[in-house]
């Protein structure tokens, strides 16, 4: 399988970035061709709304960056959007590259996605929204068919803190294990048949 991993927090190497990487890892473990986008770096600009992506066979008339990601996305069989919670949903950075996926609605029928979330409130009634959110975006091009949901437990500060911490404080140490569940979730990639 090919995974291609689209990243969309402001923080390269944040806590976001460490779940995504674990998952990478799990998932090149499991034997998957993983690619990781850096939306960050990425130059590409709102959607116009001017749907002439659905009247020239799927082209933005933008010229930017994007292009190349949405070959990317098009030759990708796993969509993994890893977004960190930012007022209960996900990033703008993440809602701007999905806007920018229109000229793909025909095609993402096709794609399995996959939501890699946390947020720094310790409550995962708070991750509602975001689930929600992308029930409704995956729902745009097919049926939701929502396969699982792992929760970690909390982390109220950044897990590099906790790393620092976790040296010589049992507690720390703690909730670091309860983080590793997400290795575990990287894992149910290798189930993933086409
Ligand atoms: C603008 C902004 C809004 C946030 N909103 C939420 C929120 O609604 N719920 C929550 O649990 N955490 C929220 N957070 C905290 C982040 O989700 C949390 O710090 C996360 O670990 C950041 O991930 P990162 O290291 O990948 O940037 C917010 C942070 C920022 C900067």
């Amino acid at each position: 399988m090919k995974v291609l991993v689209i990243h969309g927090s402001m923080r390269k190497n944040g806590n976001t970035g460490i779940l995504a990487d674990e998952f990478i890892r799990g998932a090149q473990d499991a034997g998957h061709g993983v690619e990781k986008v850096e939306l960050r770096d990425k130059k590409f600009g709102d959607c116009f709304g001017c749907r002439a992506c659905h009247n020239n066979g799927g082209s933005c008339v933008q010229q930017d960056d994007m292009a190349e990601i949405l070959e990317k996305v098009k030759a990708a069989d796993v969509i993994v959007l890893a977004s960190p919670l930012y007022y209960f949903t996900w990033t703008g950075l993440m809602k701007r590259f999905l806007d920018r996926t229109y000229p793909l609605l025909p095609i993402l029928q096709d794609k399995d996605f996959y939501l890699l979330t946390l947020g720094g409130v310790p409550d995962k009634k708070f991750m509602a929204n975001i689930l929600s959110d992308f029930a409704l975006y995956v729902g745009c091009f097919k049926e939701f068919n929502q396969v699982g949901v792992r929760n970690a437990g909390g982390l109220s500060a950044p897990v590099h803190w906790h790393r620092e911490l976790s040296a010589n404080r049992q507690p720390c140490r703690k909730r670091m294990k309860r983080a590793r569940i997400y290795k575990g979730e990287s894992r149910c990639l290798s189930s993933i048949r086409r």
